[in-house]
């Protein structure tokens, strides 16, 4: 049976903020943990800090106090359950483990998202990212095992292969080649809404732990490859939140959070194997019915709207599930593993003119490729231990990507 958040009873809104014992949870055990239930937990902090930052912004756009006391009174219990959230990562797992986990959750959310959008150009950008991201889990795997002697392929608990995909030194782009077309919110499939919606937070989630961590890693080869991919990030950052509708308000806006943080809640909830982040999970859908409630109730005091006209029907669709999507991705990588961006769409990089914004951007930044970490960080692998690191469960799809003592620069620059 079909859930829909809006037909439920909020509780008491004046319950809604935690003591710090609760906020401080226990957290999940390192080694213990399914992969998933650490992906579920990048992925619902990070949807934490874009309900935080979202309503930052509605914030500073509105006159009215009333309405931006109320806009507070939800924030502050954003920021509560992101604390909360943040800290089921446990002290003992590094940063560059964390990483690996993001990189994976980029990949398998990616993957779902693509194969359940009906919209063909949400699709594609899917596609698209899921590559890179793909190929940035391989980098941080050679790092880690460089490094550390840790081997990528037991924290992502073999659900994830770990080989290379388009290589990193290809995603650098020209940033006029980073804006999408705006997808119709009116129009579009409940669903789509929801994918864009969850894959912006995901990829802006990433962009930040990489922007905020790059200084602090420990070695110079680490802080490089962590400027390097957050560059990266931002692209794909740019590219999921330029499919957003630019004709929606911003209490409608609001709205759509709160349905999506219900929605991941409720999904998460059903599918965690974790007992004390499942409970997590349930307390956290419940806070976000009464901000969805009092988000409907702005609406229409505010805004004179009910909330059907933003989302007509709220009965939730598929619910967001967790499980390997191998497949698919070997699938997406023999088919465009050379495509590359071109303004709004997409195209083979043998098709670009020799003019193309894309070989003046690749130029500029790879001007030595002697110097691009994600490809220094392979040649030192390869160096040191005589081959790559990576995890595979069949040859890779690409002939030119198979040789493990040799790193591939070439594919997708042309
Ligand atoms: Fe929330
Ligand atoms: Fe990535
Ligand atoms: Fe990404
Ligand atoms: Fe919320």
């Amino acid at each position: 049976m079909s859930f829909n958040p809006f037909n439920e009873t909020p509780e008491n809104s004046e319950k809604l903020f935690m003591d710090w014992k609760t906020i401080y949870p226990e957290s999940y055990s390192k080694l213990g943990a399914d992969p998933f239930t650490k992906t579920r937990v990048i992925l619902m902090n990070g949807t934490e800090y874009e309900a935080v930052w979202f309503s930052h912004q509605f914030f500073r756009h509105c006159k009215d106090n009333d309405l931006r006391r109320q806009l507070e009174f939800v924030r502050k219990s954003e920021q509560q359950q992101q604390k909360r959230i943040a800290c089921l990562k446990p002290k003992d797992e590094s940063v560059l483990e964390t990483t690996i986990a993001y990189e994976q959750l980029a990949v398998e959310l990616t993957a779902i998202l693509a194969q359940r959008e009906p919209d063909k150009y949400v699709k594609a950008a899917l596609d698209f990212a899921l590559l890179e991201d793909f190929d940035h889990l391989y980098r941080y795997a050679d790092l880690l095992d460089l490094e550390h002697g840790i081997k990528s392929d037991m924290l992502v608990g073999g659900y994830t292969e770990i080989t290379p995909a388009r290589p990193t030194i290809a995603h650098h782009r020209h940033p006029y080649d980073d804006v999408r077309r705006p997808v119709n919110f009116k129009k579009c499939a409940p669903i789509t809404k929801l994918d864009v919606a969850i894959i912006t937070a995901a990829e802006q989630q990433t962009m930040n732990y990489y922007m905020n961590q790059c200084a602090f890693y420990e070695s110079d080869l680490g802080r490089r490859l962590y400027q390097e991919i957050a560059m990266v990030e931002e692209q794909h950052v740019t590219q999921y939140g330029s499919l957003m509708d630019v004709n929606e308000g911003w209490l409608e806006c609001w709205l759509n959070h709160e349905y999506t943080e219900c929605y991941l809640y409720y999904s998460c909830w059903k599918d965690e194997t974790d007992k004390n982040v499942k409970k997590i999970w349930e307390q956290c859908l419940r806070q976000e019915i009464v901000h969805l409630h009092i988000a409907a109730e702005a609406l229409k005091k505010y805004g004179k709207k009910e909330w059907q006209q933003v989302i007509p029907a709220g009965d939730f669709p598929e619910l967001l599930h967790f499980a390997p999507q191998e497949g698919y991705i070997r699938k997406v990588i023999a088919e465009t593993v050379e495509n590359t961006a071109l303004r709004e769409d997409y195209v083979d990089v043998h098709r670009l003119g020799a003019d193309a914004d894309f070989f003046k951007y690749q130029k500029a930044v790879n001007s030595n490729d002697k110097l691009v970490a994600s490809h220094q960080v392979i040649r030192a692998h390869i160096d040191n231990m005589g081959q790559d690191y990576r995890a595979e469960h069949a040859e890779n799809p690409i002939p030119s990507l198979r040789c493990r003592t040799e790193d591939n620069i070439k594919l997708g620059r042309r």
